[in-house]
């Protein structure tokens, strides 16, 4: 509650927006609105995402790349997920936080249980997990105990090796069918949400007209749901090579002139100023 000018006059809180609930997601697509969705690693960014009206923030396991240096997201441990989605759960007001469970972690349905426990108990409301085959029976298995589930086909980085490296899929006729009857069988297994990562526009938009639940596209072209991109690259952060489907959110920002500028100002003696001493 605050006051204004006139003391006499209380003025209302300003409304909170509603968080965005698992069920509210069907929603979105249902009114043709876009779903945003950007990576969030610690409390620090979660909390600037959440104020800006990002919808989804993804505790990915990219983070063994982008934080970590790593060259894909393997050898990440749930210990480790745990730990980044305590951090930034804690900075969504709004926000659905979602977490990756690792490679490997979901194998069997009782690592799968073993790892939703942990991460659940982190303060994720939904969990990712790659692939279809006996995957859709993990994430039945998980939906039936009420873990909301987020899927992901198409370019799945814990496939890396067999996939044979970062690679569009789905561009033969067959691969594209198996792609639909996968997602529609992970629908029907109770998968709330459907990242599709590096797939061509097409395909993409034939899995999002026959799903009822929401498609999140990654270079999969503007026919899905809503849009997920790594925030290190949309905030153009880094050396590492970038996909063609990365947009840098943050040129006429440019962060690495700002740490350039730091280094100058250090080095030159302008920083600290006068403004910046006790
Ligand atoms: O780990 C991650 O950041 C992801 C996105 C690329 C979708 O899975």
């Amino acid at each position: 509650m605050s006051y204004g000018a006139d003391p006499t006059v209380i003025e209302k809180p300003a409304a909170t927006p509603s968080r965005v609930s698992v069920p509210s997601l069907a929603a979105f697509k249902a009114r043709g609105e876009k779903l945003a969705m950007m990576t969030a690693y610690d409390f620090t960014f979660a909390s600037l995402l959440d104020r800006v009206g990002m919808d989804l923030l993804l505790v990915g396991d990219s983070l063994g790349m982008v934080l970590q240096g790593d060259s894909s997201t393997m050898a990440v441990t749930v210990e480790q997920m745990a730990y980044h989605t305590k951090a930034a759960s804690r900075g969504s007001k709004r926000a659905l936080v979602i977490s990756d469970m690792p490679a490997l972690s979901y194998a069997t349905l009782e690592r799968a249980l073993q790892t939703s426990q942990t991460l659940l108990a982190a303060g994720a409301q939904m969990l990712k997990l790659e692939g279809a085959g006996p995957m859709i029976e993990i994430a039945a298995q998980l939906s039936a105990r009420d873990v909301a589930i987020c899927a992901h086909l198409g370019l799945t980085p814990q496939s890396l090796h067999k996939l044979g490296g970062f690679k569009v899929q789905a561009r033969e006729n067959a691969a594209a069918e198996q792609l639909l009857a996968d997602a529609l069988a992970l629908e029907q297994a109770g998968v709330s949400l459907l990242v599709l990562e590096c797939v061509p526009s097409a395909v993409a938009n034939a899995v999002t007209s026959k799903l009822r639940i929401p498609t999140i596209g990654i270079g999969a072209g503007p026919g899905c749901d809503g849009q997920v991109l790594v925030l290190h690259d949309a905030l153009g952060l880094g050396t590492h090579r970038r996909p063609k489907f990365v947009k840098n959110f943050a040129e006429s920002l440019n962060p690495e002139q700002a740490l350039r500028n730091y280094v100058l100002e250090v080095k030159s003696g302008a920083f600290p100023g006068a403004e910046h001493q006790y």
